[in-house]
């Protein structure tokens, strides 16, 4: 008797990188190569290394300002240290409800400032003036919390971009409101090349106060950098980054790789080519029947509808998030590491899966 054909085989083999997400990509060959070239010999602990001294100068130099630098094991940390050195017990910090600090995080910025987190809805992801207004009737009520600090993340998690004017404004509106801004940059990079502004344009110009400098993205094996912008708000960070369990023992290897990133540009490099691929991808699904892609790719994701009854044949095949079960709406996304022919068997697939007719059977 003739087995059933199985439907599997018609489909290509699933890309070699994920498009999951972008820290599901390994490390920038040029990061390893430094971190194994700085492996040789000995160097203080804690940062007193030629590397963290390297690492403060390219930062220096790329906001061109006299920007202080603290170096962690990863981004929820660097969150941490950035907003338990600005607020205090009784303040708020006030961020899009999609921020990965309220949502992402397990707690941890409101656990280690004492701080309310105040999530806002927004249709993007991106906080305006408007969005602040109706916590600043708050602000000298005892019986509140105070709104102190306004994070904004760039790019959002909604693979949404302030542009640089809107960056402004908030900030704007924060300083004439007595609070300080924070910027969870994981993924500014991706923003800076997609905008064309360097880091004194859109970070430093606009006031941004203190930022978290985001490497593993956009090639780091592990580690962010907390950048303060305005020196004078470090007073506590080398506390709050120790009790937090931030402080890297071999901080050189944290350093070195801001070092293979920041010299050279390799880290606008890489989030090109992930911009790229992403818009790529975007290109290659459009007019494919059952994805619905409204907005064209900014950074290096793709929003997409898909059919909910297809999602987890999907996923099974290569995986990746779903944003809203329900709606089938999911996220794919792109890094330094996505070639053209991932893109392509991505895609392959996807529209192989969509067009079959029912679920895929299991293998005996
Ligand atoms: C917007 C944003 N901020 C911060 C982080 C850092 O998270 P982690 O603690 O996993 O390094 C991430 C990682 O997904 C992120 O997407």
């Amino acid at each position: 008797m003739m087995r059933p054909m199985d439907p599997r085989r018609l489909l290509p083999p699933p890309p070699d990188q994920s498009f999951a997400s972008d820290n599901a990509a390994g490390v920038s060959p040029e990061v390893m190569d430094a971190l194994a070239a700085s492996n040789a010999g000995s160097a203080l602990a804690y940062g007193d290394d030629q590397w963290t001294r390297r690492a403060e100068e390219l930062l220096r130099e790329a906001f061109d300002a006299p920007v202080r630098s603290y170096h962690c094991w990863g981004g929820t940390g660097a969150n941490v240290v950035g907003l338990a050195s600005i607020l205090r017990p009784w303040q708020a910090v006030i961020c899009a409800d999609t921020a990965h600090i309220v949502v992402d995080e397990c707690g941890a910025p409101a656990r280690f400032s004492g701080a309310t987190v105040i999530p806002v809805g927004t249709d993007d992801g991106k906080l305006t003036p408007e969005h602040l207004a109706p916590w600043l009737a708050w602000q000298g009520v005892e019986h509140h919390p105070q709104p102190a600090v306004v994070s904004i993340t760039q790019s959002t998690e909604m693979g949404t971009l302030y542009s640089v004017e809107e960056i402004g404004t908030i900030c704007d509106a924060a300083h004439r409101n007595g609070m300080l801004v924070h910027l969870d940059g994981a993924r500014i990079a991706n923003a800076l090349v997609a905008t064309g502004a360097d880091l004194a344009t859109m970070v430093r110009d606009t006031g941004v106060d203190v930022m978290t400098l985001g490497l593993t993205k956009d090639g780091a094996m592990f580690g962010e950098t907390v950048v303060f912008v305005r020196p004078e708000l470090d007073a506590d960070a080398r506390f709050v980054r120790k009790q937090a369990g931030q402080l890297v023992s071999k901080s050189r290897f944290v350093a070195v790789q801001v070092v293979a990133l920041l010299a050279d540009d390799l880290w606008l490099r890489n989030a090109r080519h992930a911009n790229e691929m992403a818009s790529s991808l975007a290109e290659e699904l459009a007019g494919t029947p059952g994805v619905t892609i409204d907005r064209a790719p900014e950074v290096n994701s793709v929003f997409a509808r898909v059919p909910v009854a297809k999602t987890e044949q999907l996923q099974d095949w290569s995986f990746f998030w779903t944003w809203d079960r329900s709606a089938g709406l999911v996220r794919w996304m792109t890094s330094f590491a996505t070639g053209r022919s991932d893109v392509e068997r991505f895609a392959d697939g996807i529209r192989a899966i969509l067009a079959m007719g029912g679920p895929i059977a299991s293998l005996p």
